[in-house]
């Protein structure tokens, strides 16, 4: 069978990222333009500005992308390109050099969910991973478990009611004086810490896979500012380990919850927070211990990248998927809803 190129285009926050990829599965280049240390000084994405930097990225990336993969756009089948979730003036910038790109080569443009794209990163690390599975994609503004039940067909079956993991993660960073990005940071801070030093607010809700983490992120919030009234400091590698701790510990109840539920014995991890080793390691421990199939992206495909979007828009096009010049960018773009 003939091989299908995707060019993937990414733009929805601060990485202006472009890909090519093979038969959704095999990335023959994967060019990522960073903002991030750019925004440190803002101590988080200032909208604006990453629109204009993705403005300056955007070409030069897919000129690289093309010539590392060692094609032109002439052999490219389809151009992917994430619409939503994210910043509306960043995925307008991806969004309208996907379509200049099809205008002129005259090649199919194909929307791609963000958030798919970060299931689909799974795909190119396992060639044997196949639907149907759980997938638990954590993110900077999602926390979701999904019942994906083909590469297309997603149903969420469980979601936060409040703010998203990564986002509780980041927050709280952010008060200890970490700064942004936070996560990596809280990361890379709690290491060796003891994970039970310190304990957070659980918010139980019976028979739901929902979330909320809006109160953990309170009581840690609690927690610092008692520590500082009293006259002392709070030991950060240990905060920072069992506040990870606490989150994965939440995120992972959820998860077995619904491996219970649907019987499905097969879990992915996906999103940025899936980078994060405290996730990673509980989730591990619990597979082992249960018997379940655990799957996860290498950390460089855990956040965002262009050969997750042109996998997702690889299983878009061969279903058929075809956008039309008309495709605009939805901000808050669910993932049931493509
Ligand atoms: O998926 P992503 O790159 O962008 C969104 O679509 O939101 O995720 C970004 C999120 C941020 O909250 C970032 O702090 C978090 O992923 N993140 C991490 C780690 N690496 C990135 N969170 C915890 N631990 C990490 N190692």
């Amino acid at each position: 069978m003939k091989d299908t190129l995707i060019l993937g285009i990414e733009s929805s926050c601060d990485e202006t990222a472009c890909s090519v990829v093979r038969n959704g599965r095999e990335i023959l280049s994967n060019i990522i333009a960073s903002q991030a240390d750019f925004h440190e000084q803002y101590g988080g994405v200032v909208p604006e500005l990453a629109s204009r930097m993705h403005l300056d990225a955007v070409y030069p990336t897919v000129k690289e992308a093309l010539e590392k993969a060692d094609v032109t756009l002439s052999d490219i089948d389809a151009v992917a390109v994430t619409y939503g979730p994210g910043l509306v003036g960043a995925l307008l910038v991806g969004l309208s050099a996907a379509k200049g790109l099809c205008l002129t080569s005259g090649k199919p443009l194909v929307g791609v969910n963000h958030l798919l794209g970060h299931i689909c990163a799974n795909y190119l690390c396992f060639p044997e991973l196949e639907p149907p599975f759980l997938c638990l994609c954590v993110s900077g503004g999602n926390t979701q478990i999904i019942h994906v039940k083909d590469y297309t067909d997603l149903e969420i079956i469980g979601k936060t009611r409040d703010d998203a993991a990564g986002e509780a993660i980041d927050k709280i960073a952010r008060v200890v004086g970490l700064g942004y990005p936070g996560g990596p940071k809280m990361d890379k801070a709690g290491q060796g810490g003891d994970i039970n030093a310190y304990s957070f607010s659980y918010t139980h809700m019976a028979d739901t896979l929902d979330f909320s983490f809006s109160g953990i992120k309170t009581s840690a919030l609690n927690l610092i500012n008692q520590t500082k009234m009293s006259g002392n400091d709070i030991d950060l590698k240990d905060f920072a380990a069992s506040y990870q701790h606490h989150i994965a510990s939440v995120l992972l109840k959820n998860t077995i919850k619904a491996v219970e539920k649907t019987g499905i014995r097969t879990v992915c991890l996906a999103g940025g927070v899936s980078a994060n080793s405290f996730l990673r390691a509980l989730f591990d421990e619990e597979a082992a211990k249960r018997g379940l199939k655990l799957y996860y992206p290498k950390l460089s495909l855990c956040t965002d990248n262009g050969a997750m979007i042109a996998s997702a828009g690889y299983f878009e096009y061969i279903k058929g998927a075809r956008s039309g010049l008309e495709l605009n960018a939805v901000p808050s773009l669910r993932l049931d809803n493509r």
